[in-house]
Order: structure tokens, then C-alpha cells, then sequence
């Protein structure tokens, strides 16, 4: 592949994996199955392995997920909570779906460590990730992983957990010590959850982890302790801890009454592990939660310490997933599905069967090409896999139970939605209906992404955004700022405040930077990540505008597809007057003051940096690029000098001083720019910063 298209490509997966995780972690509602998730990321790996110089410290290969919700308090009953730093990283885990890679795993460990050891093999619980503290035998705090670095505060609602205890039980526990686990949802307090919310018209969530995650971060305590959730606890850390194994912590954990699971087994090589997976392969399926594989961790504490973490896992601990589920099941129809951005996605419609703790009527064939490849036909015996996808896949037939007399279904040539003829793109797997701003579900589309979290973030759930659609108030997005408080009273449910509520969000997101105005405009292929690229190298949008498709390829990480889908959207005179609307809406159209540059000091410099500062990571990022220089994830020959702060990272300090790249502080490097710089100082005060320093110096 040509540098060219990787950019690009890294670029979409990047977001599509981000996009996936905020959706995963934020929203709990997946975007796409646990499987296809980790294709895309392990094809992202292997391209950043290929252009090394593409990599970016904020890839999501290099960072965990974040659950961290920003979100207004009102929104979806969900709480802002206050957030503190982990005092151990919270990682992630190493994944493969390959028996050969766990066989790999555990040569190298012995490789490794030489001598005899052994292995802690585990169930791996799928739930949300939580880390406890105890201090003097009293729960004194519960994070949420978060983004890893920094997790929410979800003390209150976790005291509500039955099973957690608030005291400790036994004695010789430290005087302070942390323990993680996972909070998870059983099949039944699921089951249960998603009736009611049925009976209430509300959203069901789409499994247990998701419904487990979203139940931990509700407003009320009280209402946590009755969703039914459960924990169990599988890593003990702190200082000079006097356990000499995994196995003996987790011992003495339940000797003080917290839960840890019964079904641990201690390996002595891959032999025993191998048996271990295979017996909880079949057997999980009668377990009454959900599981999603086994972990294997080195058990010595010691040879955990010598193989020490990467920036995102352990060394010491691999996790090793099982494919999901299937069900057999007759197909009884199938729709044709219109998307946001109007791919055509064929669904069938399945005799109701049972998988995964739930039951399933619906699954999607993907595209045209899977259908003919499956050679499905209504009337099959079709298996189905669950994935954390809301809408479960295909993924194959059974001949032997094909009726004589089945048809081929024909994919339709026009929209079901709208009738417009349908295209097909080459080197594209979806036919799309091209009737963007005419085809109803993609309007409906639209209006969702322009007020999404990520884009104008306006309080609207997709059914009022629906219900402004159905009445006519609302046929683009520039219409929204036109609705009026008479128009929302005349909404179901609508009173007063929620008519306030709204307005006030719709006025408040006139404040949104450029960068997120011109993502929530929805053009084809401009991400979170590109619109932030176009706006930043552009300034406003009257140059964008007028930009060639010439001058959109010299922005960073902008290619051929994307200049093009940006060329052809403002080339539609509908487009511009939405635009217009916008602008004298009172909408950002170019980028703020803190977004100019500030300085030219660092031009031609790409610079690395590594450890904490006196302001976040990100805020130092900025300092150098409004300075005119570059940010880049590794150090290199081409590295201009490594930024180190405080517990900088001993790998990037090392090769900075193998490639004799210099080293300078905080300090040094502030003397390098110009002297008013108002951003670093503003940002050190903002209200956020200042909390979190408050906050961390309580802990
Ligand atoms: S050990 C340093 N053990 O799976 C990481 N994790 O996909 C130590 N999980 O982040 C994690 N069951 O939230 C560990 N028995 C188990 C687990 C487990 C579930 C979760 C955990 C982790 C995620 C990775």
C-alpha cells in the first residue's frame, strides 16, 4: 500500500474504531460485534507496524478505550461524575481468538522467565471493568476503568452492589490496597431490566454488559441496587503487597469476604490450559452471566514484575476470546434496511430462537455480495452469531434443511425508503440510495449525527429528533435553530422544562468549535479526526468553500476520496444556504483565537513527548502545534527532541539516547516559545484542571 491510501485508511480505521468505542464505553449501546471490532483493530495494528511513521500517540492501538462520560447530567439519566487518577494505570488486555497464539504466549513467557512457574487461568467476566480501594478495611473509593488514566467516581452507586462489601471481614488485610474485578449483569436481572423497559417504551438495552455499564453509571444510588448487578474481583494490587502469587492474593481476598470466582484453575503448562478452555468453551453456556473467554496470567507476582506492561497491557496476562455463539433459525423475510448514509443493509427476519441469554428475531446478511455468498433464500435454516452488535449476523446456512422450490431473493434497484435508484461505487461492498437530503431516513440520519455528542452536543434523544421530522419542524439541520418554544409544547410529553432544557442546550451549542460544526455537517467521509484536519489547515469556511480539490489534498490526512466527497457537498447550492442559515444562527465558522497559531518557533520540528506536565498531555500537544511544530508517538532519527515531563517513559528515554535525540523539560521547553502564552496558563485554571488537582490531592 502506498503511504498515500495508508493515511487514509489508518485515519478511518482510527475513527471507526473510535467511533465504535465511544459507542462501546460511552453510549453502551456497540456499534459492532466484540469480533469485527478486534478485525479492525488488529488491521490497524498491522498497518501502523508497516508506516511506523504514521502512528500517533493518541491511536487506539496505544490507549484504552474510554468510558468517561461527559455528558450533561439530564442526558439519558446518566450522571457526570467526578473523576480522579488511577494510582496504577488500568489496561487493557492482550486478545486473540487462536489457540497457536496462547501456545505462542506461553513459549515466551518461558522463554522469558527460565525457571518453573505457573499459570492462574480465569473466566473472563463481561462486564465493566472496576478498581476498589480498601483503606483500613473500608471501602474507601470504586473508579471506573475510564480512559485508563483517569476514571469516574462511582463510589455511591457501588455501595449498592450486594455482593461488594463496604467493611472487610477476617483480619491481615493492608492498611490500603486495591482491588479490580468487573460489575456484570446475570441473564436474569437482565431478562428482568429489558421487560420493564419494554413495558415503558424504553430503549431495551442490547446485552448485559451494556446493560450492566449504563445501570453502574446511574443519577440514583438506590436505583443501582435494583437492577440486580453483581461483582467479582480478580487483581489485587498495592505497595509492597506480601502475597507471592496472584492465586495467594486472591486467596486472602475472599478470607475478607470479597468476591472472587470459584472457577480459577492453576496450570502448570499449556496442556492444562488448554483443557481449561475447552471445558469452559461448552460449559459457560449454563453459567447464568455472560462470558466472552478465559484469561491466563503468569501467577508469580515476581515474573509478573519482570515482564512488566506494554502502553496497553500486561505482558504477564493474555485473554483468550470465544467465538460467539450460534443459533439455527428460519428465515421468514427479508428487509431491505436504508442507513444514515443511505447503505442499503438486507435483514432477515427469523423464526423468534434463543441465543446468548436472549432471543433473536432479526439478523443482518450485510450486503449484497455476503447474500450470494451465503446463497441464502427465505425458507432457510440460517445460523446466527451474537456478537455485541444490537442486530445479530448470519453467517451461514444449512443446506441439508433447504426446501425444494426456494427462490433467490432479488436485492432491490430502487430505495425502499424513497424509490430513488440505487448505486453501487466501485471498490464499495453496500449499494447506497443517492438521495441524501431527500431519502427520509437519511434526513432522520443526519439530523441524529448534527446533534450527537461529538457534533453540536444538544440534548435530543433519536425519538424527538424523530418526532421534529414527523411534524415538519425540522427538514435540515439549520431548521433546529428556528424551533420555538410553541412548536416543542406541541411535542408528546413536552412541558415547560423540557421545552427550556432543550432551547437552552440548542443555544449553548452555538458555542461549539468550528471543528465539530463542520463534523456535524455530515459529509461523506469527514470524521471527527479529518474535520479537525481540514478546519485547523483552512481557518473557516468560506476557504473551504472555495477550495479546490488541489488545495484540500495539501491538508494533512486529506486524500483523493475525501477531497472529492468534500468538493461535491459544497457544490450543492442547498448545501450552502444551510450554511449560511447556520452562520447567521450564530454557529462557529471558523476556528477560535486558542486555535490560531501563536507562533512559528517550532516550525519543522517533530516533536515526542512523554510523561506528565504541569497541564495535560493534550494541552502540551496543542502548545506545539499552535507553535508551529509537529506531534509524533515515537522517537526517530527525525525526532527535533524528546519532551520529557515527569515519569516520562523509560523506553522512549532510551532510545532517545541511543538515537542521541535531545532530551528537555517542561521548563526548557516553555523558554523556547514566545513569553505571553496565555493557553497553557488559562488551561492550568480552567474549572476541569483545578478539579481534578483538588480532587487528586484529597485521594
Ligand atoms: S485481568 C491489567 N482477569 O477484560 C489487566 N481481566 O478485555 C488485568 N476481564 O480490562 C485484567 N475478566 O475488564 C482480568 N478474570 C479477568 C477478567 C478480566 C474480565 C476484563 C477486564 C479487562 C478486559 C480486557
Amino acid at each position: 500500500m502506498e503511504l498515500e491510501q495508508a493515511k487514509i485508511t489508518i485515519q478511518e480505521l482510527r475513527d471507526k474504531i473510535n467511533e465504535a468505542n465511544n459507542h462501546y464505553y460511552v453510549e453502551n449501546a456497540p456499534l459492532i460485534s466484540d469480533y469485527d471490532y478486534d478485525m479492525l483493530m488488529n488491521e490497524l495494528i498491522a498497518l501502523e507496524k508497516e508506516f511506523p511513521e504514521l502512528v500517533t500517540e493518541d491511536s487506539p492501538t496505544r490507549k484504552v478505550g474510554s468510558d468517561i462520560s461527559d455528558k450533561p447530567v439530564q442526558q439519558r439519566g446518566s450522571a457526570k461524575f467526578a473523576q480522579y487518577y488511577h494510582r496504577y494505570p488500568m489496561l487493557s488486555l492482550g486478545n486473540t481468538y487462536n489457540i497457536q497464539e496462547i501456545e505462542e504466549f506461553a513459549e515466551r513467557a518461558s522463554k522469558s522467565i527460565g525457571g518453573v512457574f505457573t499459570y492462574s487461568c480465569e473466566l473472563k467476566f463481561d462486564g465493566v471493568a472496576i478498581c476498589l480501594t480498601y483503606r483500613d478495611g473500608v471501602l474507601y473509593r470504586a473508579l471506573t476503568r475510564g480512559d485508563g488514566t483517569i476514571g469516574d467516581d462511582v463510589t455511591e452507586n457501588v455501595k449498592h452492589i450486594s455482593n461488594i462489601p463496604q467493611k472487610l471481614s477476617g483480619i491481615g488485610w493492608p492498611q490500603e490496597f486495591e482491588i479490580r474485578g468487573e460489575i456484570y449483569m446475570p441473564y436474569k436481572a437482565f431478562d428482568r431490566l429489558n421487560q420493564e423497559r419494554e413495558r415503558e417504551e424504553e430503549q431495551p438495552f442490547a446485552n448485559p454488559r451494556n446493560a450492566a455499564s449504563g445501570s453502574l453509571k446511574l443519577i440514583d444510588p438506590k436505583e443501582v441496587g435494583k437492577r440486580g448487578l453483581e461483582c467479582t474481583l480478580y487483581h489485587v494490587l498495592g505497595e509492597n503487597l506480601p502475597f507471592p502469587t496472584h492465586d495467594a492474593a486472591l486467596k486472602s481476598a475472599m478470607k475478607w469476604g470479597l468476591p472472587v470466582s470459584d472457577k480459577r484453575r492453576i496450570c502448570r503448562n499449556i496442556v492444562d490450559i488448554e483443557e481449561y478452555i475447552r471445558y469452559w468453551d461448552t460449559e459457560r453456556k449454563l453459567l447464568p452471566f455472560a462470558t466472552d473467554g478465559i484469561v491466563i496470567k503468569i501467577n508469580e507476582l515476581g515474573h509478573q514484575r519482570e515482564l512488566g506492561y506494554t502502553a496497553k497491557a500486561p505482558r504477564w496476562a493474555v485473554a483468550y476470546k470465544f467465538k460467539a455463539e450460534q443459533a439455527l433459525s428460519k428465515v421468514l423475510s427479508i428487509d431491505y434496511q436504508v442507513g444514515r448514509t443511505g447503505a442499503i443493509t438486507p435483514v432477515a427476519n427469523l423464526e423468534p430462537a434463543p441465543l446468548s441469554g436472549t432471543i433473536v428475531k432479526r439478523a443482518s446478511l450485510h450486503n449484497a455480495d455476503q447474500m450470494e455468498l451465503l446463497d441464502i433464500r427465505v425458507g432457510d435454516y440460517a445460523y446466527v452469531e451474537k456478537g455485541g452488535e444490537i442486530i445479530p449476523k448470519i453467517t451461514g446456512i444449512e443446506e441439508s434443511k433447504r426446501q425444494p422450490g426456494t427462490q433467490k431473493p432479488v436485492f432491490p434497484t430502487v430505495c425502499p425508503d424513497c424509490g430513488a435508484t440505487l448505486v453501487r461505487n466501485e471498490d464499495e461492498a453496500k449499494w447506497f440510495c443517492p438521495n441524501t437530503d431527500g431519502c427520509p431516513t437519511q434526513i432522520k440520519g443526519t439530523l441524529v449525527h448534527f446533534l450527537g455528542r461529538k457534533a453540536m452536543n444538544v440534548i435530543a434523544g433519536d425519538a424527538t429528533i424523530e418526532q421534529f421530522y414527523n411534524l415538519g419542524y425540522v427538514r435540515n439541520v439549520a431548521d433546529f435553530y428556528d424551533l420555538n418554544a410553541y412548536q416543542l409544547l406541541q411535542l408528546e410529553g413536552w412541558k415547560e422544562r423540557s421545552a427550556q432544557r432543550f432551547l437552552t442546550s440548542l443555544q449553548e451549542s452555538k458555542e461549539t468549535p468550528f471543528e465539530h460544526v463542520l463534523f456535524a455537517l455530515g459529509i461523506r467521509y469527514v470524521g471527527e479526526s479529518t474535520a479537525k484536519s481540514i478546519a485547523k489547515h483552512f481557518g473557516d469556511i468560506d476557504s473551504i468553500m472555495k477550495a479546490s480539490r488541489e488545495d484540500l489534498l495539501k491538508a494533512p490526512d486529506v486524500g483523493e476520496i475525501i477531497a472529492d466527497s468534500v468538493v461535491s457537498w459544497f457544490a450543492d447550492p442547498k448545501h450552502i444556504e444551510i450554511v449560511d442559515r447556520l452562520r447567521k444562527a450564530g454557529l462557529k465558522m471558523k476556528v477560535g483565537v486558542a486555535d490560531e497559531m501563536v507562533s512559528s518557533v517550532l516550525a519543522d520540528k517533530t516533536i515526542v513527548i512523554s510523561g506528565n506536565f504541569s497541564v495535560s498531555r493534550d494541552e502540551m500537544k496543542h502548545l506545539i502545534e499552535v507553535n508551529g511544530g509537529k506531534n509524533s508517538g515515537s522517537v526517530s532519527s527525525k525526532t527535533a527532541f524528546l519532551l520529557a515531563g515527569e515519569k516520562a517513559g523509560p523506553e522512549k528515554l532510551k532510545k532517545a539516547a541511543d538515537l542521541g535525540v535531545q532530551v528537555i523539560s517542561e521548563e526548557e521547553f516553555r523558554a523556547m516559545l514566545p513569553s505571553q502564552d496565555v493557553k497553557a496558563e488559562e488551561a492550568a485554571t480552567t474549572p476541569a484542571a483545578s478539579n481534578i488537582s483538588i480532587q487528586l490531592t484529597l485521594f
